[in-house]
């Protein structure tokens, strides 16, 4: 293990094998601790403002998602989306407004390890996998870098987590290529590894930025696939450019232009708006 892709712990963190669970300011969050979805809301943005030098990249964003939910995300380049999904994760702090995950987790007051701990889990565009090990290990050392597990990094593999992992797997299409180095997969296979890792930490939350980006058209459907039969049991957020991509996943669609909601609606609905043709698709 060379090296670590981004994302995720730092080497002495990993094979210590007890991630910084007894850090202060995790007790709220201890394993079994249930996310408070009694208003079927898994997340709340309100009045969300971020600046950058003055220029607001965010400004009074408002948005909400519903437990189980399947939202896209449209907009054109600088609308502000990955900084919404940064404030999300805690790696950006708004200047104003709130942030909730469930019904009392206050996110703009948690530190990027416990949102993840909390059960939100982000894909980046570049998929941050073991390239050297197979996928069976990439998808084994997922869960183990789990933070709400306690778990040594050397143990042997349980029934259990074979099972998981055997069924993950098969969700991303990659059971034929579990001894395959990680490496030697094609880019829509690796980003789907690192989908399936994402899942083996059970997250509530999937918030997945561009993830069909350099897809095949058959990969890009295939996403399409997986990710309709997350929903329900996961929420996704996904941004996408790809209209085609957005139609095949049905959910309801968000336009963000300038930081903040322009139109929201089933798709039809948006891409009728006027003013989401004048900024968006029209050009
Ligand atoms: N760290 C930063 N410092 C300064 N400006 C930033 C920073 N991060 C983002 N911005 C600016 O904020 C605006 C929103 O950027 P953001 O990356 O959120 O857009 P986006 O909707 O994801 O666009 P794209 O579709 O191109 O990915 C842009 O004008 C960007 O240049
Ligand atoms: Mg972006």
């Amino acid at each position: 293990m060379s090296t670590i892709p981004q994302g995720l712990p730092p080497v002495a963190e990993l094979v210590d094998g007890r991630p910084d669970q007894d850090q202060a300011g995790l007790s709220h969050l201890v394993e079994g601790d249930e996310l408070d979805l009694s208003h079927n809301v898994i997340l709340y943005l309100e009045g969300i403002t971020v600046s950058f030098d003055g220029f607001k990249a965010l400004n009074k964003l408002a948005l909400t998602i519903d437990a189980g939910e399947l939202r896209c995300i449209i907009g054109p380049n600088g609308a502000g989306k990955t900084t919404m999904m940064d404030v999300i994760t805690g790696k950006t702090r708004p200047d104003r407004g709130k942030a909730f995950f469930g019904q009392t987790l206050d996110l703009t007051r948690m530190s990027e390890p416990e949102i993840a701990h909390a059960g939100i889990g982000r894909k980046f565009q570049k998929p941050t996998i073991f390239e050297n090990h197979s996928v069976f290990d990439n998808l084994e050392l997922a869960m183990k870098i789990d933070k709400r597990v306690r778990r040594s990094l050397f143990s042997a593999i349980d029934d259990e987590t074979r099972d998981r992992i055997a069924d993950t797997l098969t969700q991303i299409r990659l059971q034929d290529a579990a001894d395959r180095p990680a490496g030697l997969l094609s880019h829509g296979q690796k980003q789907w590894l690192e989908i399936g890792m994402l899942l083996m930490q059970d997250p509530r939350l999937l918030l997945l930025d561009e993830p069909v980006a350099g897809m095949t058209d058959d990969e890009t459907a295939r996403t399409g696939e997986l990710f309709k039969s997350l929903a329900g049991k996961h929420s996704l957020v996904v941004v996408e450019h790809d209209m085609a991509f957005i139609e095949q996943l049905g959910g309801t669609v968000t336009v963000l232009h300038e930081g903040s909601v322009l139109a929201e609606g089933d798709l039809a609905t948006v891409q009728n708006d006027q003013r989401v043709i004048e900024v968006y698709l029209g050009r």
